[in-house]
């Protein structure tokens, strides 16, 4: 019960997902939580301030002042007394105001006068969600430190499909208490990440590339920020937000991506190489576009360097190296030879058997392997909720050792 005694104060601004918040009330008080409500007008008219204050136990507030009372509501009081802040469901206009540190009303005061983490959960429209100022505007709050709360794909209120639904009030609350859980159990660790694909170069407009998106590494970059970790993330090209809070440094190629993985690992107690890095790069690269000319054409191709490989045989005994394989067959067996061929403490197995596993895709199955040869078999989880796994056996192995 990681949550009880802390006191999270929710902004809840003006959508229609703001009906979920009861919800999520209920499962923070449940948890032993102390909550708090501020609205803004808006919200109230999607769900009453009665409901959320008998759900929470406390009065909510929508105003700087109460008319009845002739109160004064201490914005800095409510801010300061806070061990988290949220705001869901976080709409475009409020996130437009906290991002820009505009202050016209109780919960953006608030906002501006909170000294403790501030988690937000959007919830808008495909087209608002995409738009650049909301980009901009999230990327802003990250770049403050604020933790987002992703949203979820699926069915949104104007009958579109696709991304901008409030996450559910459980996810939200996996969150916080993840967030409490082990929150520095990593901390004084230093840590390297890869992630996403490779591309190298066939000539001044071409690649050879994978389907990597990179989320399953920036996930466990992410996760082991919220560990407590120092950390650094060597990522290929991919359309990710990088992580708040980690050193994120772009690469292209596996060249590349091997120099500064090299720099980074002396200093590193655990490296996590999660990147779908190229076996093969093209022997030469055309300095002009190729011209299309014969039927057939064929590219003479050099092998990369493995730089898990190398780091394996580099590796001390208090650094924790961590290998993926993906595997379409042999999947155990694969593994296993590369776990030892690598010299890693654990493996982590993805098959693309598996229905939900594997490159783009927001889930991914997995089996954690370890040096003797022990299998751990985990469900379909979303990649956030993996991260969490291999994090949690990286912080059970530097506990024994
Ligand atoms: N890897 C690496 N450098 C390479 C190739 C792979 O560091 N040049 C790392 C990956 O980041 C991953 C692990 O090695 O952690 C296994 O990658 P995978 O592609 O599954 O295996 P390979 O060793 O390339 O073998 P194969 O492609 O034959 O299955």
């Amino acid at each position: 019960m990681s949550l009880i005694g802390k006191n999270i104060v929710i902004g809840v601004c003006g959508s229609i997902a703001a009906y979920k918040i009861a919800t999520l009330v209920r499962l923070l008080t449940k948890e032993g939580a102390k909550v708090k409500v501020l609205m803004t007008h808006e919200a109230t008219h999607f769900i009453t301030p009665l409901t959320l204050s008998t759900l929470s136990n406390n009065p909510v507030f929508v105003d700087y002042f109460d008319e009845k009372t002739g109160e004064w509501n201490n914005h800095v009081h409510i801010g300061l007394e806070a061990d988290i802040l949220l705001f869901a469901p976080l709409t475009a206009n409020t996130l437009g105001k906290l991002a820009n540190g505009l202050c016209d009303n109780l919960l953006t005061a608030v906002y501006l006068s909170a000294k403790c983490p501030v988690f937000y959960a959007p919830a808008m429209d495909l087209d608002m969600w995409k738009h650049p100022s909301t980009i901009r505007n999230i990327s802003s709050l990250n770049s403050y430190g604020n933790i987002m709360i992703p949203p979820g794909e699926g069915e949104l209120a104007s009958g579109l499909i696709g991304e901008g639904r409030l996450a559910e009030p459980a996810e939200i609350l996996s969150h916080l208490t993840s967030f409490f859980e082990n929150g520095d159990a990593l901390k004084g660790k230093t840590a390297l990440v890869t992630a996403g694909p490779t591309h190298e170069a066939i000539d001044p407009v071409r690649f050879i590339g994978n389907h990597s998106s990179g989320k399953m590494g920036y996930a466990i970059a992410q996760r082991l920020k919220e560990l407590g970790a120092t950390v650094t993330l060597i990522s290929g090209p991919t359309a990710l937000e990088h992580p708040q809070g980690v050193d994120t440094i772009a690469v292209t190629s596996a060249q590349e991506m091997f120099e500064k993985t090299e720099a980074c690992f002396e200093q590193s107690d655990i490296i996590v190489m999660s990147a779908a890095v190229a076996d093969y790069t093209p022997q030469t690269v055309a300095d002009q576009k190729i011209k299309k000319k014969e039927d057939t054409f064929s590219i003479d191709m050099k092998k990369t360097i493995d730089i898990l490989a190398t780091l394996g045989k580099r590796k001390r005994d208090n650094q924790v190296l961590i290998g993926f394989a993906l595997e379409t067959n042999n999947e155990l067996e694969n593994a296993k030879a590369k776990l030892v061929k690598k010299n890693l403490d654990f493996i982590v197995l993805n098959s693309m058997q598996d229905i939900g596993a594997g490159f783009a895709k927001d889930t991914n199955k997995i089996t954690i392997i370890t040096q003797n040869g022990k299998e751990q078999v985990f469900a379909l989880k979303s990649k956030m909720e993996v991260a969490k796994d291999i994090c949690q056996i990286i912080v059970e192995h530097l506990a024994k050792s």
